[in-house]
């Protein structure tokens, strides 16, 4: 999730060397391993901040940093929200308990490039609302993905993310949005979830960045916890779900970058 007043809207965005790509592919890599290694961990009775040092010494040991820690201050090697926490939930003494659904969000740094991705968890026995969100959010980031091509405006995304939510009766985080990766944590561009009526740039091969639909089963406002600065939640306390890639624009069309190679 990316605040809109990080303002990376005006830079141009990189098209990344064969070097660059190879970079950002090992990160990636190591990103989807870690959230892999993150699902195996989860559970009942644990609490977030545990399962965030699990991913610490995980990144770490495979000699990444995680790109949060120390981001703007940030606190923690990962974001972990839980229920209507939309993201940035800071990992602290709150234990995982049945029926909640996590979000698990994990950025990598390895030799300088960054992979970035995020993943929705079931803790036990979940109610059948909270599986229909998770089901529609992960729909959501596939059509999402299927628009990445070059030639076409970045606005397709949103597009195909929001028709598929609002047929399903959900509906689409609009203040928080996927953004450019790789050389930098964000970079332009903004990817916006939401359906935007101007076209925005259009995608070109070596373009690399996140889509990460944030997908509520209530209104789609969220709201900031002043007193951390960094947790979001939904407005009215409603589920909140989120899946993230870090996707590659080809020649053809696309490539997911953050798939993991250790199952
Ligand atoms: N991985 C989140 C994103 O997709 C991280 C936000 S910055 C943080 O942008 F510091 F809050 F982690
Ligand atoms: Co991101």
């Amino acid at each position: 999730g990316l605040e809109r007043s990080f303002n990376m809207h005006n830079q141009a965005v990189l098209v990344k060397t064969p070097e660059q790509i190879a970079g950002i592919r090992k990160s990636s890599i190591l990103a989807a391993n870690t959230l892999q290694f993150a699902k195996k961990q989860i559970k009942a009775g644990m609490t977030s901040e545990e399962l965030d040092d699990l991913i610490y010494e995980y990144i770490t040991k495979h000699n990444g940093i995680p790109a949060t820690l120390g981001y703007m201050n940030y606190p923690k090697s990962s974001c972990i929200s839980i229920n209507e926490v939309v993201c940035h939930g800071i990992p602290d003494q709150t234990a995982f308990k049945e029926g909640d659904i996590v979000k698990v969000d994990i950025a990598t740094i390895l030799d300088g490039y960054y992979g970035d991705n995020c993943a929705t968890f079931s803790i036990g026995q979940i109610s059948n609302e909270a599986q229909e969100l998770i089901d529609i959010t992960k729909r959501c980031l596939e059509l999402g993905i299927d628009e990445v091509q070059p030639g076409q405006p970045l606005n397709n995304i949103g597009k195909a993310i929001t028709n598929y939510a609002q047929f399903k009766q959900h509906s689409v985080v609009y203040e928080y949005a996927g953004h450019g990766v790789g050389c930098e944590f964000h970079e332009a561009p903004n990817v916006s979830h939401a359906a935007l009526r101007i076209p925005g740039p259009i995608m070109q091969p070596g373009w690399v960045f996140t889509i990460e639909p944030m997908i509520n089963t209530g209104v789609p406002k969220t709201m900031l916890n002043e007193a951390d600065g960094w947790t979001v939640s939904t407005a009215d306390g409603n589920l909140s779900a989120q899946f993230e890639h870090t996707i590659l624009v080809t020649e053809n069309g696309h490539e997911i970058l953050t798939i993991p190679t250790e199952i």
